[in-house]
C-alpha cells in the first residue's frame, strides 16, 4: 500500500505516519526527516537544503526527487510506503508517478490533513523534539514528563528553528502557493482521496486515517 500524507506543516502528518507505520509495519519516508538526517550528517546535499529550510522555503524538485529515488531504491518492493511531506509540488507528484510506476506500484490513497492556521501556529510554537531518538512532543497537547527532557532516551528537546513565528508563517505561504495545487492535481487526476479534519486529539484523527489506510490497503 503506497499513502501520500498532504497538508500544511504541522498539522501532524508525522505524528500520524510514525502511528500508523509502527502499527501497520513498512516504511515512512519523511522528505523533511530525511534532510534534516542529512544535516546532521554533514552531506552535501544536508549543506545545500540548509538555506532553502532555514528560510522555510521548498529545496528544489530535482534534490528531493533524487533523495526520495534513492531511498525508496532500498525498501522492499511490496512493503508499505508513506510518504509524509513529499510530493509539495506538481513536479515532484510527476516525478513520484514515474518513480512508482517503473516499480510496478501505485498510489493506493492520497489523505489531505486539514486545520485552521491558528491551530496549526500554536501546536508549531509548542512542538519539542529530541535530536537523539527524533521523539516529538508538544508543551500543549503532549508534554514530556520532565520539562525538556526525553522521555525516551534523556536527550535534550529542542525547538526546530524553522518553527519561528516568521518562518512558520512563510512555511504556510509556501504551502498553499506551491503544495495546495496538489489537491486539485490528485482530484483531477481521479486519485482515491481523502480528506481528515485534523483539528481533533491525536486519538481521533488516527481512528479515522487507521480507518482509510484498512480500505486502502
Ligand atoms: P517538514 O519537516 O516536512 O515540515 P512540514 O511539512 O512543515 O511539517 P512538519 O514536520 O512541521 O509538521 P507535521 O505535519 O509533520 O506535524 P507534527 O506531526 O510534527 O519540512 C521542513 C522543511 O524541509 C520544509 O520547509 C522544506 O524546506 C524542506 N522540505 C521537506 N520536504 C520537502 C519537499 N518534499 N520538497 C521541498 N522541500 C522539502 O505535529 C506538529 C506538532 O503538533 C507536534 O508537537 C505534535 O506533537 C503536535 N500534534 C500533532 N497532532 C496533534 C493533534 N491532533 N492535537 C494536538 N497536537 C498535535
Amino acid at each position: 500500500m503506497v499513502l501520500i500524507l498532504l497538508g500544511p506543516p504541522g498539522v501532524g502528518k508525522g505524528t500520524q505516519a510514525v502511528r500508523l507505520a509502527d502499527e501497520l509495519g513498512g516504511a515512512h519516508i519523511s522528505t523533511g526527516d530525511l534532510l534534516r538526517a542529512a544535516r546532521r550528517d554533514g552531506t552535501e546535499l544536508g549543506a545545500r537544503a540548509q538555506k532553502y529550510m532555514d528560510a522555510g522555503e521548498l529545496v528544489p524538485d530535482q534534490l528531493i526527487l533524487d533523495l526520495v529515488r534513492e531511498h525508496l531504491a532500498g525498501i522492499d518492493p511490496g512493503a508499505h510506503v508513506l510518504f509524509d511531506g513529499f510530493p509539495r509540488t506538481t513536479a515532484q507528484a510527476t516525478g513520484l508517478g514515474d518513480v512508482l510506476e517503473r516499480s510496478g506500484r501505485r498510489v493506493d490513497r492520497v489523505v489531505l490533513f486539514e486545520a485552521p492556521d491558528e491551530t496549526i501556529v500554536k501546536r508549531l510554537s509548542g512542538r519539542r523534539s529530541c535530536p537523539e531518538c527524533g521523539a516529538v512532543y508538544n508543551t500543549f497537547s503532549s508534554p514530556s514528563r520532565v520539562e525538556g527532557t526525553c522521555d525516551r532516551c534523556g536527550g535534550s528537546l529542542v525547538q526546530r528553528p524553522d518553527d519561528a513565528p516568521a518562518t512558520v508563517r512563510r512555511r504556510l505561504e509556501v504551502y498553499r502557493d506551491q503544495t495546495e495545487p496538489l489537491v486539485s492535481f490528485y482530484e483531477s487526476a481521479g486519485a482515491p482521496f481523502e480528506r481528515i479534519r485534523a483539528d481533533r486529539s491525536v486519538e481521533e484523527v488516527y481512528a479515522d486515517f487507521r480507518g482509510v489506510a484498512e480500505v486502502a490497503g
